[in-house]
């Protein structure tokens, strides 16, 4: 008998290993390591074949597998965090062997490699696929141009520094799914006519380098990968966040500090070593085998007008239960943090909302009717960034929440310009004084001045978004930055 048990990092750390060993005492028990579905809530969650498909026990702890499978499983089709999404580029999330090449099949990157680039292209842009990284860029133009650049040398690079505090999209691909990355990179390269590429990945990643790395090799040795074709290789970052923006990344795989560079020239154009490169997330890349399989016309038929397909949620926080959701973009936060999350836990009190990471605006309940969908966003003043969704119940101290953030910002700030690299420290230290209940109509004042100069003269949005928690904060919750 099959027994399906995680090896994903999170599902570990909850004591899926730990469950695996003790599957190992029983002898006609045959172990699958798997990755996680995501529902980290439910983790170890351990399945097993049925004549409806798999069925698993969720919150298995070692001590329970002597008798576990004399219990009923519940059928996976059946588990509410499952049947309302929409999954495609997580389809394979805990279903699948994240090391089998046979189970990934490469069924796109063979069907791209037979179709003119040009067409590979124009899927794309019919697909209007919106980069998943933060700045929604249209991957089909991004691509375009590169092809569209003479060059003797080309690049692909997938962003894989996934430095959003409470965002797990890309690290679930690499352990879990990393044949789905290289084939979308694989797939790029062929379309823009580029030889090599990179996969820049957060040194906080060990496992998924791992897997990664793993992965390259088999699909070097399987021909999938060559040197005719495309070499891949895997670059660990040092863990700066600011690497995560793309031009600092570019510096950074070349084996300089991670600095962000003016634009123009844009990476598409003068990228890594000067030459044209691609630089898309690991989401991007992984939606593109099914954006050539199914056709640029089935992704753009989910989602909302100017944000098509699915996105993948992070839900973290105060939540009940925590996990990837991968949804059409268009649901309210408020279907996702219950129908999805299930709420607060017990006895906490919803408070408000971040979503899109350190640099994400904050929203009261008043806002929780809003699509999530970048135009919509934007209209309400937030972004969507990388989809990382963090709700915070009545405990949560706002002024110190924005200190906090803000100390973030003045410790990644690579320094380059003043606003961000000063403002954010003066910022903090004018909360720090809010904070210790001595804070002045002028030092609000001031802390307002502070953010809109940092929004205006910043290179990088991590100088220009990073007032936004913090100004949002004020806007909502104001009365905690009175003087008591
Ligand atoms: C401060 C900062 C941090 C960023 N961090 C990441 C990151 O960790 N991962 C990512 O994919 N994009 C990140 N971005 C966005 C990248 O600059 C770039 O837009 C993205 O990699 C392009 O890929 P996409 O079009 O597929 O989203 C960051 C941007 C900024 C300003
Ligand atoms: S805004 Fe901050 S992080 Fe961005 S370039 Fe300027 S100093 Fe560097």
């Amino acid at each position: 008998m099959k027994v399906y048990i995680p090896d994903d990092s999170s599902a570990c750390a909850a004591g899926a290993d730990r469950v695996a060993s003790a599957f190992e005492k029983i002898k006609e028990v045959e172990i699958v390591r798997t990755s996680s579905r995501g529902a980290f809530f439910l983790e170890p969650l351990v399945e097993v074949d049925t004549p409806q498909g798999r069925a698993g026990y969720s919150n298995v702890p070692p001590s329970q597998v002597p008798v576990l499978l004399k219990k009923t499983p519940e059928p996976i089709s059946q588990m509410s965090f499952f049947t309302k999404q929409t999954r495609f580029t997580f389809a394979n999330a805990g279903v699948t062997e994240p090391m089998s090449i046979e189970q990934h099949g490469f069924k796109a990157l063979n069907k791209a490699r037979g179709m003119d680039p040009q067409k590979i292209l124009d899927e794309m842009k019919k697909a209007n696929l919106r980069g998943r990284g933060g700045a929604a860029f249209p991957a089909g133009i991004k691509w375009q141009t590169t092809k569209d650049t003479a060059s003797d040398l080309k690049y692909v690079v997938a962003n894989a520094d996934e430095g959003d505090p409470g965002t797990y999209s890309d690290r679930m691909i690499l352990e879990g799914d990393p044949y789905r990355l290289i084939e979308g990179m694989a797939i790029c390269a062929h379309a823009v006519g580029a030889k090599k590429g990179f996969v820049y990945v957060r040194s906080e990643y060990p496992a998924g380098i791992t897997k990664l790395r793993n992965a390259i090799a088999h699909a070097t040795e399987a021909g999938i990968l060559e040197e005719d074709f495309f070499e891949l290789k895997v670059f660990v970052g040092a863990g700066a966040y600011i690497c995560g923006e793309e031009t600092a990344l570019l510096e950074s795989l070349e084996g300089k500090r991670g600095m962000v560079r003016p634009k123009p020239p844009f990476p598409a154009i003068q990228g890594l070593w000067q030459k044209p490169t691609v630089i898309n997330n690991v989401v991007t890349f992984a939606t593109v085998p099914d954006v050539i399989l199914r056709g640029g016309d089935w992704h753009a038929s989910l989602g909302t007008e100017k944000s098509k397909g699915t996105i993948p949620l992070q839900l973290a926080g105060q939540v009940k239960n925590a996990g990837l959701v991968e949804v059409p973009f268009g649901v309210t936060l408020e279907e996702v943090i219950w129908g999805y999350g299930g709420g607060m836990p017990k006895g906490a009190k919803f408070k408000a909302v971040q979503v899109g990471g350190p640099l994400g605006s904050i929203f009261p309940k008043s806002l929780l009717k809003t699509k999530i969908c970048f135009d919509e966003f934007i209209k309400v003043g937030g972004i969507l960034g990388h989809g990382g969704i963090v709700v915070y119940d009545d405990d949560t101290n706002m002024v110190n929440l924005s200190r906090h953030f803000m100390e973030f910002t003045a410790e990644e700030s690579c320094g380059k310009c003043t606003p961000c690299r000063i403002g954010s420290t003066r910022a903090k230290e004018i909360l720090e004084v809010i904070l210790a209940g001595q804070g002045t109509k002028e030092d609000l004042a001031l802390l307002d001045e502070l953010g809109e100069t940092m929004k205006l003269g910043s290179l990088c949005a991590l100088g220009g978004l990073a007032p936004m928690p913090v100004q949002t904060a004020i806007q909502y919750f104001g009365n905690e930055f009175q003087r008591k």
